[in-house]
């Protein structure tokens, strides 16, 4: 997918996840310890000093959220509170100057607007990908955090993230950690990823989809992927998720933990869950603002495969349910709890 689309001419219904450039992106910056008013530029490019902090030390933080395009034809974006409240923790623990949480949900709603042409139709699959992001900008030379910071916003068209959309996917136990006990997994810290990328290739090159992470203190329980929480049903149909220090408090699956309850009826529990048990369970899926909800059919551990009943050919039925009730409370059909949809246009 090229990634210089015109809006006419963007395929809605085959995109992938991937960067696709469109006319706005926000930009405001930290100097002499406040932020400036901000701005909505067209141009895509930033123009760094070479010892810029977050060049030389990963000084960087990022969200990751969407807007929708409703049943209605309205445009909106789910609870973008919590993506200023998650960038605050990450910020504070980067050594990072807070971009107030007030000012955040604004200018993700002044760059949807400005954007709004980019926003998928209703039932096409699409959504708008939104990435507020902010870094170091000054020169750094000894290890220090920078001075001066911006904190921008993009958009970009995306479809599913895992290619087949709904097609189960297999992870892998993975033999590297993404975390450490004491360190940055429970924020959205660059290096978490850069941290991830050598794993996420040799899982490619090995044919699975995904990194299942262990907790990096014993290696005994499951934390999380690459890019997203796991959500495990059990075979009495409670919806299940690991509590860990080291993996990032997602949205989506505090949401689906309150869909599973309020909205299905259905037990919830976050507790320490153990590798040796997930056999026992008879779903797992994936959760985030990119995955969604994508079921996992497969979990292979150096060889010893643990299948799910729910199989590699289709969702589980309680996932199928979680997913439905997520989605169509974004998209409208639902009606949502107080606060979780903030209207755009
Ligand atoms: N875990 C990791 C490592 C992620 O990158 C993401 C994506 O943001 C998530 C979990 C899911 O979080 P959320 O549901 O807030 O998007
Ligand atoms: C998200 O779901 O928003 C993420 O940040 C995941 C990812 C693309 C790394």
């Amino acid at each position: 997918m090229s990634n210089t689309l015109t809006k006419e001419k963007i395929d809605w219904s085959n995109l992938g996840f991937g960067y696709i450039k469109t006319d706005y992106r926000y930009i405001s910056n930290y100097k002499d310890g406040k932020w400036d008013e901000g701005t909505l530029s067209t141009d895509s490019n930033i123009v760094l000093n070479e010892s810029a902090g977050v060049l030389q030390y990963a000084q960087t933080c990022f969200e990751g959220l969407k807007a929708y395009r409703t049943v209605d034809n309205h445009v909106v974006c789910f609870r973008p509170d919590l993506n200023a409240a998650r960038l605050k923790s990450s910020c504070e623990r980067l050594e990072m100057p807070v971009f107030p949480e007030d000012r955040f949900v604004e200018a993700v709603k002044a760059v949807v607007a400005k954007d709004i042409d980019y926003v998928p139709p209703y039932g096409s699959g699409a959504t708008l990908y939104i990435r507020p992001y902010m870094f170091g900008t000054n020169p750094v030379m000894g290890v220090k955090p920078a001075d001066e910071y911006q904190f921008r916003i993009f958009t970009s068209p995306v479809g599913p993230y895992f290619k087949g959309g709904a097609k189960p996917i297999t992870l892998r136990i993975s033999d590297f950690d993404r975390a450490a006990p004491r360190g940055t997994g429970h924020v959205k810290a660059g290096l978490n990823y850069a941290m991830s990328l050598h794993a996420i290739v040799d899982a490619h090159k090995q044919g699975f989809n995904e990194n299942m992470y262990l907790d990096p203190a014993t290696r005994t329980k499951v934390e999380e992927t690459g890019g997203a929480n796991i959500i495990f049903i059990t075979k009495d149909n409670k919806v299940i998720t690991p509590k860990s220090n080291s993996i990032l408090p997602s949205i989506t699956r505090r949401s689906l933990l309150y869909v599973a309850q309020h909205y299905l009826g259905l037990g919830t529990e976050e507790r320490e869950i153990r590798l040796d048990e997930i056999k026992d369970f008879k779903e797992c899926a994936l959760c985030g603002t990119a995955a969604v909800l994508s079921p996992v059919g497969k979990v292979v551990d150096h060889g010893k495969e643990i299948l799910f009943p729910s199989g590699m050919e289709h969702i589980g039925e309680i996932s199928k349910k979680l997913y439905d009730t997520l989605l169509g409370i974004q998209m409208g059909r639902i009606e949502a709890p107080e606060g979780w949809i903030v209207k755009i246009a």
